[in-house]
């Protein structure tokens, strides 16, 4: 074998293994990157505005609940504003409800009359958001529900469904996933929802889901079609997993449009929850409400804003986070990315900020809120941040970046 032709053949052979030892986890590194989402609940649901569970709570039947979809024609739906909102919040995906429980399609759907392009609004409002994340280069999700409410025989759940009704409800949802990942370009995220008791193998999910990956090689799949998918999916609670994770939260307690929640919660306490994901290498997916117009609220509006303010100055410490091996229960929590190890201090403690078990020795330490940079006094592996300002900067989190001299370690990982 001439000596060029040897060389091809390992180029080939590194090339092969560098490929199908990376597509795994490369597919899914973006996300892990992104670690901050922006989930949309947006439905003929939006028009009262009582949340997006009004259909069952109510009790209300079909005949008078699909009178909504005739008055659904959002004139001021423009997914462009939603998602240079969540752009400017530092949020880096978006992920919309293609249809909720109730069975209503945002989308064209040749197997269902009730969609959006067959009723009030008559157009297809899933195009004009993919379009617009597409344009935007904005990262997009496709939540689907597969629980069916307006579908004879489904109410109420919580036993299993009939044999026929599990069959209709399963090929429907299977043509519609198709529909979704055939008809919109690249879709990043299918977020499934709404299993019902007849779980996975009523569903047949791992159909459904075959075919998604087969139509989409890249998609995201989470684990909510009763399989494990490619992450799991905490609701309205931070539990860190041993696999890509993402929480979801409300930002006050309904998902879908309810102007009289105003149990919101405070700026300071969302970032907490972002900052608790990203240290803890999970993502954080957001939930805006826009009302039955295509609005936002101005309460979220004004929270969203808040956030990409502070983003802008601190968001190093979230994109691509995960946990730090030095810890500071005194002080809040700790992220790292790469070699850079972030303080989010919740407590601030005065123009000293003291830190310990730090088997590394600490370069430097910007205070991002000012800039400014912390004198360093390190005594083994304990260190004292002084000059700082004795008042916190910020109202929110305030975050100290740290360098090291080589990777940061702790003097001892027992110490938690
Ligand atoms: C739940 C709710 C639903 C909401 C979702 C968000 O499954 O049924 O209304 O869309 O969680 O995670």
């Amino acid at each position: 074998m001439n000596q060029h032709f040897k060389l091809f053949l390992l180029f080939l052979l590194i090339s092969f293994t560098i490929s199908t030892t990376y597509s795994q986890d490369s597919k899914i590194a973006w996300w892990q990157e992104a670690r901050f989402g922006m989930f949309i609940h947006w439905g003929v649901y939006s028009i009262p505005g009582r949340g997006e569970w009004l259909m069952y709570q109510e009790h209300v039947p079909f005949s008078e609940y699909k009178l909504l979809a005739d008055q659904f024609n959002p004139q001021n739906y423009d997914p462009k504003i939603w998602v240079a909102k969540a752009k400017a919040a530092g949020m880096k995906y978006v992920v919309l409800t293609t249809r909720h429980h109730d069975g209503f399609c945002l989308f064209d759907s040749k197997v269902s009359d009730f969609t959006a392009p067959k009723t009030g609004a008559k157009r297809d409002l899933i195009r004009e958001f993919v379009e617009a994340c597409h344009a935007a280069r904005m990262r997009m999700g496709f939540y689907y529900s597969l629980q069916d409410w307006h579908f004879p025989g489904v109410l109420p759940q919580g036993s299993p469904l009939k044999p026929e009704t599990m069959k209709l409800l399963a090929d429907q949802a299977y043509s519609q996933v198709r529909e979704l990942l055939t008809n919109y370009g690249k879709v990043d995220i299918l977020w499934f929802d709404g299993l019902t008791v007849d779980g996975p193998e009523g569903w047949r999910s791992k159909e459904l889901l075959e075919m998604a990956r087969k139509l989409q090689p890249e998609l995201l799949i989470n684990d909510r079609a009763g399989l494990p998918g490619d992450f799991g999916t905490p609701e309205n609670t931070v539990t860190a997993q041993s696999r890509p994770w993402e929480s979801c939260f409300c930002m006050n307690r309904t998902w879908g449009y309810a102007p009289y929640d105003r149990n919101y919660k405070p700026v300071a306490e969302i970032l907490r929850l972002l900052a608790s994901c990203s240290s803890q290498g999970g993502n954080f997916l957001l939930n805006v409400s826009p009302n039955g117009n295509g609005q936002l609220p101005d309460e979220q509006v004004d929270i969203l804003d808040h956030i990409g303010k502070w983003m802008s100055v601190n968001g190093k410490a979230f994109y691509g986070a995960g946990p730090s091996p030095i810890v500071a229960p005194n002080l809040g929590m700790v992220s790292m990315v790469n070699d850079k190890v972030y303080l989010l201090i919740q407590r601030w403690p005065g123009s000293t900020v003291p830190l310990a078990w730090c088997g590394s020795k600490v370069k430097s330490a910007c205070y991002l809120a000012n800039g400014q940079y912390a004198r360093i006094e390190q005594k083994s592996d304990r260190v004292w941040l002084h000059d700082l300002p004795q008042e916190p900067v910020d109202s929110y989190l305030n975050v100290i970046e740290l360098t090291f001299e080589g990777k940061p370690k702790a003097s001892d990982p027992a110490y938690k």
